[in-house]
């Protein structure tokens, strides 16, 4: 049976959005029942600046009443050496620099350019890389930004390959808008795999216009296996005006299941965690799954 990987990035990319405060306790919830869905890997948070996105500021803290060195992977997003510093501290065995395509959304996200994002990265890999810690990188605006509309799959497969060559041990690709067609996904993976091989790759889609399955099942059939997703389709981007959610993690299940892929997902637990969510946020998921097989 083929087999992917769905990398569940709800409580980082999910929640940095939200307006309110969540509760450390929810957060904490939310990444249990995940894992008890089958998840194996759960970006849990970022150690960025609190003043940029102030819903990360209890990554620590989350982390620490998770078992990191257990079966269960949980990345956490580190922009430069002081976010390194604490994810060091927390005892993270996995980061991920991100970086983008655009460069008016590089300066509008880490207020930096594209290339000086790059020479930061290359001195967290380097410490990174000593401290035995994983790497992986993102691209975001890989086919449309917020600031500069379209972007070329040139410039894409540029930046990935820069990532993949530092040593990042997978480059995730988001189109972080959500404007992608299956076409034009296509045309950016067959650009980007030039330059960094496919199993080096994942899919990150938003689903703002409707667009992130359809653009799942088309890098699944150009080779991609490795899939970015957020339970309850939750988030968006707080330096992109008007991105909705990421693609809902149940959506993408209940689509590779139906593929005949193998994910380690129970789709009913996790359909579960959605309604746990939505609840707590008091909204309904932005799933079709969710609705689909009701609250459990
Ligand atoms: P800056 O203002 O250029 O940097 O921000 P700075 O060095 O001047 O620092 C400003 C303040 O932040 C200082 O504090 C620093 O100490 C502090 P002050 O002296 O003013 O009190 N600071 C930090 N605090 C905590 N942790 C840190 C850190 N670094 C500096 N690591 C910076 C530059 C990169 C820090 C800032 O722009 C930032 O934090 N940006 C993060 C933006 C972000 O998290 N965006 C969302 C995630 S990316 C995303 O969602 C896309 C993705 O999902 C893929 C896709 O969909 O495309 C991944
Ligand atoms: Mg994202």
């Amino acid at each position: 049976m083929d087999k992917a990987r769905i990398v569940e990035v709800g409580p980082r990319d999910g929640l940095q959005n939200e307006k309110g405060v969540i509760p450390l306790a929810t957060k904490v919830e939310l990444v249990q029942r995940l894992a008890e869905s089958g998840l194996s890997t759960i970006e849990a948070g970022a150690f960025v600046s609190p003043k940029w996105v102030p819903q990360m500021a209890d990554t620590a803290a989350l982390l620490a009443t998770l078992d990191l060195g257990g079966p269960v992977h949980y990345p956490v997003l580190v922009p430069n050496d002081r976010g390194l510093d604490a994810a060091l501290e927390a005892g993270v065995r996995e980061i991920a620099v991100f970086g983008a395509a655009s460069e008016a959304f590089s300066q509008k996200n880490i207020n930096a350019t594209i290339s000086e994002s790059l020479k930061r990265f290359e001195s967290v890999m380097h410490r990174a890389q000593q401290a035995g810690i994983r790497v992986r990188g993102y691209v975001s605006c890989v086919v449309g930004c917020p600031y500069e509309g379209e972007v070329a799959p040139r410039k894409v497969a540029e930046v990935a390959a820069e990532l993949h060559a530092m040593g990042c041990y997978e480059v995730s690709l988001g189109d972080t808008i959500g404007v992608g067609t299956p076409r034009q996904v296509q045309a950016m993976l067959e650009a980007v795999m030039r330059t960094v091989p496919v199993e080096r790759l994942a899919g990150h889609f938003h689903d703002t216009y409707g667009m992130a399955v359809a653009n799942i099942h088309a890098a699944y059939a150009a080779g991609v296996r490795t899939f970015d997703a957020s339970v309850a389709g939750l988030g968006g981007c707080p330096y992109a005006q008007g991105a909705s959610g990421n693609v809902a993690t149940e959506d993408v299940a209940y689509l590779l299941h139906g593929l005949g892929v193998e994910t380690g997902i129970d789709l009913s637990r996790l359909v579960a965690t959605a309604w746990f969510i939505a609840d707590a946020l008091g909204r309904a998921p932005a799933s079709r799954v969710a609705h689909a097989l009701g609250r459990p």
